[in-house]
């Protein structure tokens, strides 16, 4: 995202122009284009969710115009599990000559992605949230985009040949890989992605699927708890609250018994605004998790709930 915002961002955006997110972005695609609009002068523009925590589709007509030169969104909320019509988004961004950023952190993992399908510009994604290292990750993006772009960062190997008064720069990928890389991460990312394309990810999505619907029906039977987020396409994870138990409290309890759940504001503090929360606690859900885990888990917030009643 920081690549793409400080080198296709700042190429392309001027004073006036507009960079479209949405309500749900995670800060790391929300930050990068709040300091390219500082930078140059444009105007941050965000798409609203509704109280599922689904993008309103139809405020697009009003927020996606000619002025509009980037339009920055999630495949899958990590708050909130809502699956975004990036297809839909990506080809109205299109006719209005926008190109299209898609955060796909939290879907490579727990679905198969096409980018041509979705007819995205530019698809990036972290290793670590497909079991890789961290500090590692991908970005893909049209080469004619790739082409066409400035270096973002300089030294050595971006580099064909330089001068005091000139540098070459090198073709990609190498153009924007100035430095000696994380050679370790890649190796270890190559790995992962051998990994999961080694399983039945169309499998692994619906066991996935299966997951959530009992997830979402076992947690909504406990007294007091609120599943925040029930969009319609959701990926496999329930963001809740409890009435009466913080979150973070909820998160330490649960721990004893050996179940791990995230909590807090999960980097997305807008979606938390939204909901006029200060933290959830998510439970999120991949291809190894068991339905009988999904027992223990409601066992264990309902001993919290009676550790606070
Ligand atoms: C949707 C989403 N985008 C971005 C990130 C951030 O990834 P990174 O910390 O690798 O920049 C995360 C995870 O923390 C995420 O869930």
């Amino acid at each position: 995202m920081n690549l793409v915002a400080q080198t296709h961002g700042k190429a392309n955006v001027r004073m006036g122009d507009e960079v479209l997110i949405t309500e749900l972005e995670h800060h790391s695609n929300l930050v990068p284009w709040q300091m390219l609009c500082a930078q140059t002068g444009a105007t941050l523009r965000v798409l609203p969710i509704d109280d599922r925590g689904q993008v309103e589709l139809a405020r697009l007509d009003e927020l996606l115009t000619s002025r509009t030169r980037i339009v920055a969104l999630a495949h899958v909320s990590n708050s909130l599990g809502t699956v975004l019509p990036v297809a839909q988004v990506a080809a109205r961004a299109r006719a209005v000559g926008a190109v299209t950023v898609v955060d796909g952190a939290q879907a490579v993992a727990h679905m198969p992605v096409d980018v041509a399908a979705l007819g995205c510009d530019f698809y990036a994604f972290s290793g670590h949230k497909l079991y890789g290292p961290t500090g590692s990750g991908v970005l893909w993006g049209r080469r004619a985009l790739l082409e066409a772009m400035p270096p973002w960062q300089g030294g050595g190997d971006m580099i064909l040949a330089v001068t005091f008064g000139k540098t070459t720069y090198n073709s990609l990928p190498y153009k924007f890989e100035a430095g000696t890389p994380n050679i370790s991460g890649a190796i270890g990312l190559g790995a992962a992605v051998e990994f999961l394309e080694s399983l039945d990810l169309q499998g692994a999505h619906a066991h996935e699927e299966a997951l959530l619907a009992y997830a979402s029906e076992t947690l909504g039977a406990i007294d007091d708890l609120r599943i925040v987020g029930t969009a319609e396409d959701k990926a496999s994870l329930v963001s809740f609250v409890v009435a009466g138990v913080h979150p973070h409290d909820l998160g330490t309890i649960l721990d004893e018994d050996g179940i791990a759940i995230r909590t807090g504001h999960h980097c997305a503090m807008p979606v938390m605004d939204y909901f006029k929360l200060a933290a959830t606690a998510r439970a999120s859900f991949a291809f190894y998790n068991t339905f009988g885990e999904i027992d223990r888990l409601a066992a264990a917030i309902r001993r919290a709930r009676s550790i606070f009643a």
